[in-house]
């Protein structure tokens, strides 16, 4: 049993170890792509509420134009700076913007919420 256990952890290890490194380096050097990574996110939990002529609060997030031009009330997302993006706070729940998809709709998962962030971070591109 224990030999078997003792496999059983080798083998996993042995695995995660040889996807690690090749994951990391193309994680490093490759930019979130906002049409790729983005956009399928953004329609699956998003558009629902925040496109065309009935968008909430008017921010259209069905394109590149309409999620940096934000709200009735100004920008949701600062190129570079995910902290102070309030489109950022509020898929994340935090302080500062109104938490995001709202109510009982389920959050974005944290990988997403980290893409979002990394796109923010990385300049926001249309890309
Ligand atoms: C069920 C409808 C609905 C869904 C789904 C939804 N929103 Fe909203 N959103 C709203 C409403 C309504 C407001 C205005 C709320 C307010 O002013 O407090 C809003 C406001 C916002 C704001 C402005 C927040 C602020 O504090 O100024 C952002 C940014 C935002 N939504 C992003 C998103 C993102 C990103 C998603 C998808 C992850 C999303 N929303 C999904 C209804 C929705």
């Amino acid at each position: 049993m224990k030999t078997a256990l003792f496999c059983l952890a080798a083998a996993l290890l042995g695995t995660s170890a040889s996807i690690t490194p090749a994951q990391t380096k193309v994680q490093e050097e490759s930019k979130v792509s906002f049409a790729k990574e983005i956009q399928p996110i953004i329609k699956q939990s998003c558009l629902r509420c925040h496109a065309g002529d009935r968008a909430s609060k008017g921010l259209d997030l069905s394109t590149h134009e309409g999620l940096m031009k934000g709200t009735r009330f100004g920008k949701v997302v600062i190129a570079g700076k995910s902290a102070e993006s309030v489109l950022y706070k509020a898929i994340k729940g935090l302080p500062g913007g109104s938490k995001m998809p709202p109510g009982r709709n389920p959050s974005l998962t944290d990988a997403n919420i980290s893409l979002i962030a990394k796109w923010i971070d990385q300049g926001a591109l249309k890309n």
